[in-house]
């Protein structure tokens, strides 16, 4: 688990600020869920799942209760709608650290963030649509050019189930040419054999049966409006049978953006799908879902590789030097901040040197210079930072006026 410092806490931040202007713009509102759950909520998530069987920060608290850190949202806000009933359909976003025991590498993490929305309460593919193109905007919003959105579907709970012991049937027919890795997933789940990267493997998944050859009408005609719709709004798309989604709970659409330069087993940037069985399984009514999440971690890292969305500074515009002594420079900055200007100032009496350096690493545009003389005359010297602009003396009670014209 790692510290996020500045600046890039602030990029975090800014990030955050992104995803909120863009869900919230389609009338998504925010949900702040609890870190930690009941176990039993992620149960769901996925019993074959390395998320749910290995992966897991869970414990028992003082009082008897068995609970875990959640590793990811969806069921948690599938569990707050259970026990809230909102009127439907419940648009909602979230964002906030999840938690796998997971090997951490470059965008892998133990503690990672994720921004999501789920919709709750609606089976239109038009919502699928609108999701998934609320993913492509806001990645798009990050300046990420990159990305490939891959979409599939799992069909409806019974065609899905046949899909699956189909392809557990051929796998287990080529055994042999499995890898021995491919082998034990095939025991856990052998729906994510397709995930393998591995060179063995490729041979028997691209001649594995897919779920094409198991869709009704019904779940064919959904997942068609979904392609028309990523049409008809311009979206690109790469229809992807052999797409799995990690976790246990998707039917019908499903659908991940692929960054471009991360190296394969970390490109997923963010994913998600409908679940149309989870409220249920939670204890409430049957009630259609379909969400997204984006890792942060992840998306910042293919954010560098392309060269967009920088880190940056603190954005502070004045930052008060004083040699007269300190009480004028608390005063000042003070008065400043409170009209609305972004002030720092340097601390401890030191030497007009020193200060002058703080000032420029702070990113400063301007220094606001109390001397003995300027405190004596009741004036500052506002110092321009980052321009040749001359230095200006002002008296101390037109000085924000003179810092509002040169700063706008
Ligand atoms: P997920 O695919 O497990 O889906 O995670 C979504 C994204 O979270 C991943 O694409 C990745 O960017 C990030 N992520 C996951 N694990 C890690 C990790 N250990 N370190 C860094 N980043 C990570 C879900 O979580 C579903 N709840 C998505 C969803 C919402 N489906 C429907 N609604």
């Amino acid at each position: 688990m790692r510290d996020i410092l500045p600046p890039e806490s602030g990029r975090w931040s800014s990030f955050v600020d992104v995803f909120r202007s863009t869900v919230s713009s389609a009338g998504y509102g925010q949900v702040i869920a609890p870190l930690l759950e009941d176990i039993g909520v992620f149960h769901r998530v996925g019993e074959a799942t390395d998320v749910v069987t290995k992966e897991m920060y869970d414990f028992v608290d003082k009082g008897d209760r068995h609970v875990a850190l959640r590793p990811e949202q969806t069921a948690s806000i599938c569990r707050a709608f259970v026990q809230h009933r909102p009127a439907t359909p419940w648009k909602v976003w979230y964002t906030g650290p999840n938690f796998r025991y997971e090997k951490p590498q470059r965008g892998r993490y133990r503690q990672f963030e994720q921004v999501g929305i789920e919709v709750l309460g609606a089976d239109d593919p038009d919502v699928d649509v609108e999701v998934i193109a609320l993913g492509w905007d806001f990645l798009g919003a990050l300046g990420l050019r990159r990305v490939t959105l891959l979409v599939n579907t799992l069909g409806e709970s019974s065609e899905r189930e046949s899909f699956v012991s189909s392809l557990e049937s051929y796998l287990r027919s080529r055994l042999g040419d499995l890898s021995e890795e491919s082998v034990a997933t095939l025991e856990r789940n052998p729906l994510r054999v397709l995930d393998s990267k591995r060179e063995r493997d490729q041979a028997v998944i691209s001649g594995a049966p897919t779920i094409m050859e198991f869709l009704g009408e019904s779940s064919k005609s959904h997942f068609d409006r979904v392609l028309r719709g990523l049409d008809l709004l311009q979206i690109p798309y790469r229809i992807d049978n052999r797409l799995v989604r990690g976790l246990d709970y998707y039917r019908q659409t499903t659908f991940e953006f692929a960054g471009g330069t991360l190296e394969s087993a970390q490109n997923a940037l963010g994913g998600g799908g409908r679940y149309d069985s989870l409220v249920e399984d939670l204890g409430g009514p049957a009630t259609p879902g379909i969400g997204f999440a984006i890792g942060l971690d992840r998306t910042l890292l293919a954010c560098d590789d392309e060269g967009v969305f920088p880190a940056f500074d603190l954005g502070i515009d004045v930052f008060v030097v004083d040699t007269a002594g300190g009480s004028e420079a608390l005063r000042l900055t003070n008065q400043l901040r409170r009209e609305g200007f972004r002030v720092d100032r340097a601390f401890d009496n030191r030497s007009m040197k020193s200060q002058m350096k703080a000032a420029d690493r702070s990113g400063a545009r301007y220094a606001v210079i109390l001397g003995e003389d300027e405190v004596r005359a009741g004036t500052a010297l506002i110092k321009p930072l980052r321009s040749d602009e001359d230095q200006q003396s002002v008296s101390s009670g037109d000085l924000a006026a003179r810092l509002m014209e040169k700063i706008q």
